[in-house]
This record gives C-alpha cells, structure tokens and sequence, in this order.
C-alpha cells in the first residue's frame, strides 16, 4: 500500500507543514477510529483534476469495520466528493442526514475538516457501521462524546498536538479511559482504567476524585515525586508520564479537550506496564550490566583521579606534587580503559583506541619544550579487557619514561618516540622506542627501584604473562620491548570466514 508521504507528494500539492500535520493526525487517530467506534478516511484534495484522493486509512478496535476493502490511493466518488466539499467549505462537521447502504450495512457517513493555521488541509470521512448500534452503556455514551469534542479539535485546528513527544505506542482506549470534567475530576472510568488504579493500590472510588491529587498520593513514596505527572494526572498537558505504586506501573496519557475555547475537560489513556517494564528490564542483558559497571569504575576513577589532583594542589613540595600528578596519570589511564569497555558491545575493545588515547594523554601533560608526539605503527586489534587494562598501564609508563628520561630539556630537533605493534595469532609484541639521551650508564632492570619499572614489571610478567627487556635502541635513545601471549579467543570472531577454517 502507497504511503501517506508516497501519496502526498505525487498526487497532491500539500506542503511540508501540512504534511507533517497529516503525520502527527495519522500517528494519534487510532483514538478517534477507537472513540467514535468508527472507521475513518483521510482525504486530501487531489493535484490534478480536482477530486480527492484518500491518502490514510484507520479501523476502529472497538468495533466492526464498515470498509472491508482498502481505500487508500483511491479516488472519492460523487457522493464521498459532496460530502468533503461541504466540510471544507463549511468549515465544519458535516453529517449526511441519512445512511448510506454499503454492502447491505447502514453507515452513517460525516465529514470532518482537518484545520491547520486556519486553512482546511484535508477533510476526515467518519464512517460507523449502524448495524452494530445497541442501546448505548455510559461507557459508550462516554466514547461518543469524547470522539466528538477530538473531532471538533481536529476541525478547530488544535487537534493533533504539535509539541507533544511522541510516544512507542500510546496507550489504546481498550487498555483503559478516563474521562474528566472541567475541574479535573473523574466523570467515568472504564473497567480496565479502575483495574489499572486498584493495582496501584486505590482502596476508595475513583468517580469524583481529582484526579491529579489522587495519583500523585498514590506513588510510591521512595521515589521522587514526577512533576509531570500531577499535570497529566489533572488532564492540562498533552502529555505521558508513569505512575508506579504498589509494585506496579501505569502509564498515563492526557488528552486536554479544549473546545471552541473553553476547557470540557480531558480524556486520560491509562495502561498498565507493569508486565512490559519487568520485561524490559529482564532484557537489559548482562552485557548491558557489565557495561553500566564499567562506566561506573570509570566515573569513580575519575573521582578518584580529581581528589589526588585537588590533593597535589595544597601541596608546597614539588617532588611531593609531582608524585601525586603521576599518581593521577596512572588512574587516568586505567579509566581510559574503562570508558573504552563501557561502549563496547562485549568484554573485548579495540586497543587502538586506547593506544591513541593514551599517546595523547601521556603527550598533553609532557613539558612543553619537549616537542615529541608518540606515534604507533601497526595495529592492537581487539583485546579482551583483562589484557587492555594492565597493557594500557605499561604502555602509559612507558611512554611517561620516553618523555621524562630521555628528552629531559628541549630539544633542538624533534625526537622520534614510536610505538611499534607485531600481533601474531598467539603473540603480541610492543616496542616502545625513543631516540632520547639513553639510559643511564648503571642502570639494571632487575635492580631499578623506581616505581614506574616495577609496575611495568609485575604487570608484564605477573597480568600478561609476558617478558620485559629495556635496551639501548640502535642509533641513540632506549627501547622497551614488551611480548605476551594472547590466546586465540581474543581474536576478532572468525567463525563467519571459512578461509579462516582451513
Ligand atoms: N626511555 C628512557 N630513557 C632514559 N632513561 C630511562 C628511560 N626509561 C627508564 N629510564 C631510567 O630508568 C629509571 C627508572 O624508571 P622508572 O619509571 O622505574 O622510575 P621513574 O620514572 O624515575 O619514576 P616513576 O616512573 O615512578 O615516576 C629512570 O629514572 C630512568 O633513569
Ligand atoms: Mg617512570
């Protein structure tokens, strides 16, 4: 079936806003179909030619169908035709005065002008089916009358709503309706809408109550109070909100009905989630946990990050002062790790990611005069995140070395400091090499006291299960070569890839 768009724009000459008027009817008419126990057809006037042309269609689910064929994309007939020209051009609702017979059924036929910034864009044709009249119950009176006012609304021009946030899938007049008057009290429920408020835990009558005030008693009293939902409880803002009390959850959505100027109350949509929201959460898998909590140990590092560095502020010794910035670096880059895990999908991140983010941190807090940016050459590839965050560790230690050692005063030429990566299926290889002073005549890695090594160590050898070497670089400067082995379940999936499997 053409869509509304497909229609609208190859067939007739409504503009964007008119357009997008049409949409938001068309999103929210289902409750009209539903009220009005009706079918409804929205026609627009066609291109060329005249004519009209129905551009939508909505059954009701409250009742029988009185169209049993699509219409949409078809062209009105003379009768349909008058009917549209006396709404459009009356500019109100038009009713024939008797029914039409449509396949054996009576159908009363209306037509209701759709109004936007005071120009007829398009007219609805109401159609019910008048076999399956009863004797009207107060549930239906109650329907009809409130179908009417939204239908006035629509010819008014202030029906749909053009501000309100749309909703996944509004609640449907069957989950359950309320009806308030002008004051904001209750005038009718209907079964499922007291259902909704039993489960919610309401003990007195809901006819007469005001609505608002009734709701907002019944939240759960350990969560906040939704200032939203005191303004759709009392039916003043075309809005949703969530109502949860008594171990249960309802949602509610308000229809203010404002006709001909003056308030006449509203129509509340009320269902119960309770089921659905469980679900939801049920589905909100463990990956979806295991990142919540990364992105949480993230957020605390940086916490703890921020209070070293508030610490190294009241300090009056440097060295004192410098040991705590190093101490913020090392945190720092920790969280680096942990932010990266928190976006990724399972326990296994791009390390590139972390490798650039890391140079470039190490980079920032380098003297100034040191002019040497750290690049990488080869590439990490996805690690599982007990290898990301030791190596992530290493290389900020390393790196911090490189700068701090080996380019200790300006230096006249930029230096090279680069990274080199080798991923072998098992092994994974990184050198990190600077063409800086080199290292110190006495200097022995099994005896190095400094902290930076020896975390660098028990990390290497102990997390990774790797080997450390430091070494002269050939042409000047010092080399850290790191190698650890990864096993093959920290590869990128290749089940897909059958060349893989040979
Ligand atoms: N790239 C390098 N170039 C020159 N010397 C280096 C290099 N890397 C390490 N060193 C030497 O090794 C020593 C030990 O390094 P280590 O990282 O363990 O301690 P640190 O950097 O002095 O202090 P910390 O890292 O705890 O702040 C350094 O003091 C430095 O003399
Ligand atoms: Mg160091």
């Amino acid at each position: 079936m053409p869509t509304l768009d497909d229609l609208a724009r190859s067939r007739t000459n409504l503009g964007d806003l008119d357009l997008a008027w049409l949409h938001a009817l068309v999103s929210d008419w289902q409750l009209l179909a539903d009220l009005s126990f009706a079918d409804l057809i929205l026609w627009a006037p066609a291109r060329d030619g005249g004519g009209w042309l129905a551009v939508a269609q909505m059954r009701p689910t409250t009742g029988p169908t009185s169209l049993q064929d699509d219409v949409v994309g078809m062209m009105a007939g003379p009768e349909d035709q008058r009917l549209l020209e006396a709404a459009r051009d009356e500019r109100r609702i038009w009713r024939e005065s008797d029914p039409a017979w449509t396949n054996g059924v009576p159908v009363r036929t209306e037509g209701i002008p759709v109004t936007r910034a005071g120009r007829v864009i398009a007219v609805i044709e109401r159609c019910t089916n008048l076999n399956s009249a009863r004797t009207p119950s107060r549930l239906e009176l109650t329907y009809v009358q409130g179908a009417d006012d939204l239908a006035r609304m629509v010819a008014e021009g202030t029906f749909p709503f053009p501000d309100e946030a749309e909703l996944v899938r509004s609640p449907r007049v069957g989950d359950g309706l309320l009806r308030l008057g002008k004051s904001g009290r209750v005038t009718y429920a209907s079964p499922n809408a007291e259902s909704a408020y039993r489960r919610l835990g309401l003990a007195a009558d809901l006819i007469g109550a005001e609505l608002g005030v009734l709701t907002t008693g019944l939240c759960a009293s350990d969560e906040p109070i939704d200032e939203t939902l005191m303004v759709v409880a009392a039916g003043r803002a075309p809005r949703a909100a969530e109502v949860s009390g008594n171990g249960s959850i309802v949602q509610l959505r308000a229809i203010p009905l404002i006709v001909g100027g003056t308030r006449t109350g509203a129509l509340i949509l009320v269902r119960d989630v309770t089921e659905l929201r469980s679900r939801e959460r049920e589905l909100m898998t463990k990956d979806a946990t295991i990142r919540e909590i990364h992105h949480r140990v993230k957020n605390n590092l940086q916490t703890v990050a921020a209070l070293l560095r508030l610490q190294a502020r009241r300090l009056r010794a440097p060295e004192a002062r410098a040991a705590l910035d190093e101490a913020v670096r090392r945190v720092g880059s920790i969280a680096v790790v942990h932010e990266t895990l928190s976006h990724a999908p399972e326990d296994t991140v791009d390390f590139d990611d972390i490798a650039d983010r890391v140079a470039r941190m190490t980079g920032e807090v380098s003297a100034p005069e040191v002019r040497v940016t750290p690049k990488i050459t080869g590439s990490f590839g996805l690690l599982p995140a007990a290898v990301a965050t030791p190596l992530a560790m290493v290389l900020t230690e390393l790196l911090q070395n490189a700068l701090q050692h080996g380019f200790p005063h300006a230096a006249r030429e930029p230096g090279v400091l680069e990274v080199y990566v080798v991923r072998e299926p098992e092994r994974l290889t990184v050198t990190v090499a600077d063409s800086g002073v080199g290292l110190p005549p006495e200097f022995d890695l099994d005896s190095a006291t400094g902290l930076g090594l020896q975390i660098v160590r028990t990390l290497v050898e102990g997390d990774l299960g790797g080997r450390l070497r430091i070494t002269p670089r050939s042409g000047g400067g010092t080399e850290a070569v790191v190698d650890f082995p990864i096993g093959s379940e920290s590869l990128p999936d290749s089940a897909d890839d059958p060349s893989a499997r040979t």
